[in-house]
Formats: structure tokens, C-alpha cells, sequence
């Protein structure tokens, strides 16, 4: 650990985990637990719970879980000590510098450096575009529409058709070719080095924090590759990063517009919809429906009208589908993006198009329609049975319906042939189906206790395990009444006993304290699982003497189990005497409340 144990604790201390997460996630009081939508994973009835108590969260659809820290891991990305900085700055806390490894201390001073020459490139060829060899540049810009404030709002350039210009500008500067090398703004050959981008004009990519992390470089006029971009680097990422989102991300819109190019971002926030992003020169992935599900609900695709933009909406519409997002297609039509769209019909007319855009699923069906030959019976059938696969993929029963209705009524296909087509089908693909959706988050009930059931089927004796854990951190008090009796030794599974361990240290130290149970822990997979060890229901109200009666069979349980293993592997013999008495005493062991 990069920061003390005792700061840590401040730092957590400091940071009531309600308010932290209520910024990110909308929570309801229920008794002394608040429950939400979960973050992590698309569902429609809360299941993301969060115990200001305890300072945990857990979420019992995906298993989510942990304290302040691991949500803020987990929702932005922050390493550790991030999240440690993130929070001590929230509450004003100031941190004494952190002790880092030194392979660390070089990455962080390496990525800090990487910044500032994207900084300055950016400048740089800002500055260029300015001056008299970025005329033509200049000239290419404003051909294509943009106003000088636009272009300083992108921060565009240009970069010299001199073979090293930024690299001698940079390493004028005082920047080494360690740091330059990383950079991907330089290409390293045997005879000299080169900039990557030559005579092109300068898209920066910037981060949602303003950041310059790369470029896109775009040819004036024909020319291949058309657009170059920056290979990933320390910095950038492609699949973690939208293009535009800076200022999207603040945009009133309610919504975010997807679209597929730089030019198009640009146009489109010149035109007063600064809500539009583009994924950058690849393939939209599903870690960016993530990032723009943070932001909103609703997107709308807006990629452009020729066969590859359908594909690419046709390969992204499912994805979004899964995130949660609700996903409309905006047509274009004549125009191929939405570049030209604008720039022939204006701002207005492509407000009208986002009024009208086409629902996803719609849309999906529509592509579809056009495989089949509809005046061909056999046409029509195989339409129609495809046509049902897909509404079999609505897992919830309404949502189901009213698309069934709304397909039927589109497409005149006789309601009832179609839900009986989706009737029989369900028969036959239910178990193929589930089998393909098996990986996929949960969503109603049906699907948590799927993944349950998935789950290793846990033994009686981990669950009793489980049980005194849980019972113990609701009655500390219980603690006394065991000692003597039970010992977090008796615990045999390791995560368990563990836990057990530093539970019953704080309670005999007069200080419970979960979450920083929590931090002791290091992987992912641990902090779910303890998070879900305190969120576990104690179940039913039960009476006094149920409960007493059940306190012991649960204690009787776990101590014979641990003495039966300790039996299996002890050797020495005085040692083995020793267990056989204690299992005899077992059998008149009764604790009372
Ligand atoms: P398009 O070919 O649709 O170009 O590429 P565009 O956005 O309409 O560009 P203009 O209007 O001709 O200037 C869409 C996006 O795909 C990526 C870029 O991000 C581009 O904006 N792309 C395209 C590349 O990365 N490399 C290429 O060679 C072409
Ligand atoms: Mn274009």
C-alpha cells in the first residue's frame, strides 16, 4: 500500500460512502440500507444496496461490492491511490506525499510528461495552422464550414509538411526521446526520426478532463489513409475514450448522439448539438456504451447512411441494448453523415430527424426485412420466424408484448400468427438462448438466481460459516458469549477465517469497522465476496428461543467440522487426545442469549 494504513482510514473515515455514491447513483432509504440502481450492470428493479452503517455497497443482482475506495475503482477506473487522492481532495483533506515504487514513480512522472508534450504539440500545431505555412490548412477548414471559434474550441491544427518539424520544436524544448518515443506522436527509424503526421490537419483527442491524449490527422483533399490517428499509448486508449465527450458530457441535452467522425462531432456542435461523440477510427466497443451510460439514457446513432455505417449500427445497437441504453437510429437520408446533412439542410431540419429517429429494435427489423423477398410465401415465412427470434430476445414479458404489437401492426404481420410463431420458438431455442445469455448480466429475478444456481453449490458448512459471520457483526455482543467456545481457527474457509479474524479483533478492540475489513483485502473477486458476507439478510424475524436453538446448531456445526479436519491432519498423539475431548465436550455445548 501506497499510503499508511492510519490515512487510509482517514481518508475513508472522512467520506460517508451514501454521499459518495449518491452522486453517481440515484438512492432510496429502505430502513437503514439504501437501495439503487446498480452501476455495474443493466437492471430494472433496484438490487444495488448500500449500508451507511457499514460503509459497503453490494449489489445482490452482480455480485458488485465493496467500500468507498472499490466503487470508485470500479466506477472510474482509479487505481488505489487514485482513489485515496479522489477522496481526500473531496473532503479537503490535504495527503502527505505518497510513497511510490520506483518503477511507479517513473510511470507516473512518464504519463505526466506524455501530457505535456500533447500539450504542446497541440500548440504547436495550433500555432501553425495560424501562421502562413498553415494558410492552405486554414483555407481547407474554413472551406468545409468551420468558424474561427470552432476551430479554436477543437484546438485544430496543422502539422508542417516538414519531415521532423515537431520533433525538433519538441526536443528544442528540452523533451528527451525517452519520453518522445512514447509519445506515438514520432515514428523511430535506424536512419533518424520522424513526426508521424505530415501536411495534415490536426484533430487533438482530449479526455474528458480536457486533456490532449492523442490525435487524429486528416489529409487535405484525396489521399490514403484519409485520416491517421494515433497508435495507443500510456495515455490513450481508444476503447475508453469517445471523441468530443469533453464537452458532451456537460451538454443539457439529456442525451448523447453517436456519430462515426471527427468532422462530424465538430459540425455538429457548431450547429448547437453539443451532445454528439465518435467513437475514434474503430469500432464502437462495448466499454464505451459503459462510459455513455454514466451519462445518459438515451442515444441516438446518427452513423452514416451508406452500407458501412448500417453495419456498423446493426453491430452496435445490440451492445447498446445490453448496456441499458435506449437506442434510436437517425436517418440522413440523402445525405451520408451528418457533416453534409447539416450542411445542406441546416440545424433545424436535423432536429427534425432526431424527432423522428427510428427506434433500434425497429430499425434491426427494418434491415432485416430487406433480406427477404416478401412476395415469396417462403420469403415471408422465413421473415416472420426471424422476426420472432428477435422478440424472443426481450426477456421481460411486457417489453416483450408491446414490441409484438408494435411489429405486427408495422410490418401487417397477423398479431396472433406472430405470437404464436414466438410461442413455439420459445420452446425450441429457450435452452440455446440461454445458454448464449448465460454471461450476460442478470436482470429481473429470474436471472440473479440463474447466476446463483450457476454458482459452486455451497456446502452446509460454509454457509454456517457465512451465518455466524453475519450474526456476529449485527450482535457484537455475541462475541463474548463464544469466546472460549468458537475461534476464527474454527472458520476452515480461508476468506472466512480471515475475515473472522479482523472482525473479532475490532469488536474486542471496541471499534467495528467493515469497510476497513474491506481494505485488508486485495483482489476484486474478495471484496464481492465480503461485501456480500455483510449484506447478508439475516432472514425472518426470529424468536428468542428459535433463535437460541439456531445459534447453537450453527456454532456445533462449524466447531465439529474444524475439529474433524484438525483430527485428519494431526500427528502427534497427545495433540489428537486433546481434539477427541474437546469433540466429546461438544456434545453438552449449549450457549444461552
Ligand atoms: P469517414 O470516411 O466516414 O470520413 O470516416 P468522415 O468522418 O466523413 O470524414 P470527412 O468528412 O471526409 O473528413 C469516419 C471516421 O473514421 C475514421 C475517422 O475517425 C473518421 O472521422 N477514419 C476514417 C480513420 O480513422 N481513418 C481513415 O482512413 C478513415
Ligand atoms: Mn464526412
Amino acid at each position: 500500500m501506497y499510503y499508511s494504513d492510519d490515512i487510509v482510514e482517514e481518508v475513508r473515515n472522512r467520506n460517508d460512502i451514501v454521499d459518495v455514491i449518491s452522486g453517481y447513483v440515484k438512492l432510496k432509504k429502505k430502513g437503514s440500507t439504501y437501495f439503487g440502481l446498480c452501476p455495474f450492470h443493466h437492471e430494472k428493479s433496484p438490487s444495488f444496496s448500500v449500508n451507511g452503517q457499514r460503509q459497503i455497497f453490494h449489489c445482490f443482482g452482480c455480485g458488485e461490492g465493496g467500500n468507498v475506495f472499490t466503487f470508485l475503482m470500479k466506477y472510474e477506473h482509479y487505481s488505489f491511490p487514485e482513489a485515496v487522492q479522489v477522496l481526500a481532495e473531496r473532503a479537503g483533506m490535504s495527503l502527505p506525499q505518497a510513497e511510490y515504487t520506483p518503477e511507479e514513480k517513473q510511470r507516473a512522472g512518464l504519463k505526466a510528461k506524455l501530457y505535456e508534450v500533447n500539450k504542446e504539440a497541440a500548440l504547436y500545431y495550433h500555432h501553425l495552422l495560424k501562421s502562413d505555412k498553415g494558410v492552405r490548412a486554414y483555407e481547407y477548414l474554413n472551406g468545409r464550414g468551420l468558424k474561427d471559434e470552432t476551430i479554436v474550441k477543437f484546438g485544430l491544427g496543422y502539422s508542417s509538411n516538414y519531415k521532423d518539424d515537431l520533433y525538433r520544436y519538441l526536443r528544442g524544448k528540452g523533451y528527451q526521446d525517452e519520453v518522445l518515443k512514447e509519445s506515438g506522436l514520432f515514428v523511430y527509424r535506424e536512419r533518424g526520426v520522424y513526426d508521424k503526421f505530415n501536411n495534415r490537419v490536426m484533430f487533438p483527442i482530449m479526455d474528458i478532463n480536457h486533456k490532449v491524449i492523442g490525435f487524429g490527422g486528416r489529409v487535405m483533399g484525396e489521399g490514403e489513409p484519409k485520416y491517421l490517428n494515433s497508435p495507443e499509448t500510456a495515455l490513450f486508449d481508444k476503447s475508453r475514450n469517445l471523441y468530443g465527450m469533453n464537452y458532451a458530457r456537460t451538454s443539457r441535452r439529456g442525451s448523447l448522439l453517436i456519430c462515426e467522425g471527427y468532422m462530424d462531432v465538430i459540425a455538429l456542435h457548431q450547429a448547437g448539438f453539443d451532445n454528439a461523440v465518435a467513437s475514434l477510427g474503430t469500432a464502437f466497443t462495448s466499454r464505451q456504451c459503459l462510459l455513455l451510460k454514466r451519462y445518459t439514457d438515451q442515444v441516438y446513432l446518427t452513423y452514416d447512411s451508406d452500407g458501412a455505417g448500417v453495419k456498423a449500427a446493426l453491430r452496435a445497437l445490440p451492445m447498446m441494448k445490453e448496456a441499458g441504453l435506449n437506442t434510436k437510429v437517425v436517418n440522413m437520408r440523402p445525405y451520408k453523415d451528418p457533416d453534409e446533412f447539416i450542411k445542406n439542410e441546416g440545424g433545424d431540419a436535423y432536429e427534425q430527424r432526431i424527432e423522428q429517429a427510428r427506434n433500434g429494435f425497429l430499425y434491426e427489423i427494418d434491415r432485416l426485412r430487406e433480406q427477404f423477398n416478401l412476395q415469396e410465401p417462403d420469403g415471408r415465412t422465413a421473415f416472420y420466424r426471424e422476426t420472432a427470434k428477435r422478440l424472443l430476445e426481450f426477456e421481460d414479458e411486457l417489453e416483450r408484448n408491446v414490441y409484438l404489437e408494435t411489429v405486427g401492426k408495422e410490418y401487417q404481420i397477423p398479431e396472433g400468427d406472430l405470437r404464436k410463431m414466438v410461442n413455439k420458438l420459445a420452446y425450441t431455442y429457450q435452452g440455446k438462448e440461454r445458454k448464449q445469455t448465460a454471461d450476460r448480466e442478470p436482470e429481473e429475478t429470474g436471472g440473479a438466481s440463474e447466476k446463483r444456481g450457476k454458482k459452486q453449490k455451497e456446502s452446509g458448512i460454509i454457509q454456517a460459516q457465512r451465518i455466524l459471520l453475519t450474526w456476529i457483526l449485527d450482535e457484537p455482543e455475541l462475541l463474548k458469549k463464544l469466546t472460549g467456545i468458537i475461534s476464527e481457527d474454527d472458520f476452515t474457509e480461508p476468506l472466512y477465517r480471515k475475515t473472522a479474524g479482523l472482525l473479532f479483533w475490532q469488536i474486542r478492540n471496541g471499534e467495528m469497522n467493515p469497510a476497513g475489513i474491506m481494505d485488508q483485502f486485495e483482489n476484486e473477486e474478495e471484496h464481492r465476496e465480503v461485501s456480500a458476507l455483510f449484506h447478508m439478510p439475516l432472514g425472518e424475524e426470529l424468536s428468542r428461543s428459535e433463535k437460541e436453538r439456531a445459534l447453537n446448531e450453527t456454532v456445533l456445526q462449524i466447531r465439529k467440522h474444524s475439529l474433524d479436519q484438525q483430527l485428519r491432519t494431526v500427528t502427534d498423539v497427545k495433540k489428537m487426545q486433546e481434539i477427541i475431548g474437546q469433540q466429546q465436550k461438544l456434545q453438552t455445548l449449549h450457549i444461552s442469549l
